[in-house]
């Protein structure tokens, strides 16, 4: 029987299949299921950073001047709070016996990242930063931008002794030169990539409206390229693929690209937790048909170093697909 158990920034997981970040994970059913199926790890749904600072505006706004809000604020905050949070992760630990790791959706260096801590004393086996920056201003350049997730984890590695995971956008510039910075600032993985919130326009109402949230069939492939360039160029540190993963097949070319992990998360809303043991039955099948016993041994085999032709990953590739056609 092949071995599917993989270690993610030093946690030892059992598949390296995770149940990504999202509502879905927030519900304990959900987990249990998602452990039976196989889900090496957990990520949880993000808090937010802005419910973070809300409820600390709210502790320090307590005695001051508009006693009559702190009802409703308190109402607000106790649906959103931290205190909410912990006790999400608190209970997911009781739920499952495999690695739960906690999820952080912000935007800056704010006061939220002393909260971090009390995540980890809450039991979090690992956290994951999701850095969601959307530039509106024309002053700021991208190496302050950078920076600023650069401060962030800095900060955080410094305070924390649970490894830790940023979870990105693909528009940098250098990718590779960008992750490799984020680990010598103290991350221990990179989830490749967030698919981020798009706004559509209804041309019915001529209004803005959210395009769908799921991600379809083939939407991995920007994350392969990347995954294979990356681990290839960025060594000691874990890569997660995240978007567009709908069957076994892109888990596993996913795991060949260099992926340590795969993240899960439409599937699960359209198939259900028990999705999970067709990815590692996938998994098993594939690696004893090519004889292989630890799926250690197929991560990153197809990597951009271990190929013979790297230039598949390259811009020449572009122009001898395109460049002929008329
Ligand atoms: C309904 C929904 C809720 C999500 N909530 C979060 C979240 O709280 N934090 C986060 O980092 N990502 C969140 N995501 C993004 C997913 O974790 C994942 O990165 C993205 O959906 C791409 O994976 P997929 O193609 O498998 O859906 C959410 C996605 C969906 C569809």
């Amino acid at each position: 029987m092949p071995n599917l158990s993989v270690s993610y920034m030093g946690l030892p997981l059992k598949s390296p299949f995770l149940a990504s970040s999202s509502g879905f994970t927030a519900k304990m059913e959900n987990l249990a299921a998602l452990e039976n199926a196989g889900a090496g790890a957990i990520v949880l749904k993000s808090l937010f950073e802005e419910q973070i600072n809300d409820q600390a505006r709210f502790l320090s706004d307590q005695s001051a001047e508009y006693p009559e809000n702190a009802d409703f604020l308190h109402y607000y905050l106790t649906q959103h709070s931290v205190s909410n949070y912990l006790e999400l992760i608190r209970e997911a630990k009781k739920t499952v016996s495999v690695p739960v790791i906690a999820s952080v959706n912000c935007f800056s260096t704010g006061s939220w990242l002393s909260f971090a801590g009390d995540m980890e004393k809450a039991g979090a086996d690992a956290l994951e930063i999701n850095i969601y920056s959307l530039p509106l201003t024309l002053e700021k350049n991208s190496d302050s931008i950078e920076n600023d997730y650069f401060k962030v984890i800095t900060s955080l590695a410094k305070s924390l002794r649970i490894p830790i995971a940023v979870k990105i956008g693909h528009n940098f510039t250098n990718l590779p030169q960008f992750v490799s910075t984020l680990k010598s600032c103290g991350a221990r993985g990179a989830v490749l990539f967030n698919r981020f919130y798009q706004p559509d326009i209804d041309l019915k109402d001529m209004s803005i409206v959210a395009a769908d949230p799921f991600s379809h069939k083939g939407e991995y492939l920007n994350e392969l390229r990347w995954i294979a360039l990356v681990s290839s160029m960025v060594r000691g540190l874990d890569l997660s693929a995240s978007t567009g993963v709908h069957a076994p097949e892109d888990a596993i070319k996913l795991i060949l690209a260099g992926a340590r992990t795969v993240q899960l998360c439409s599937i699960l809303y359209t198939e259900g937790a028990g999705v999970v043991k067709s990815f590692t039955d996938g998994l098993e099948n594939f690696m004893t048909e090519k004889g292989m016993k630890n799926v250690g041994d197929l991560c990153g085999l197809l990597n951009y170093s271990n190929i013979a032709h790297p230039d598949k990953f390259e811009r020449v590739q572009f122009m001898k697909t395109f460049g002929g056609k008329s």
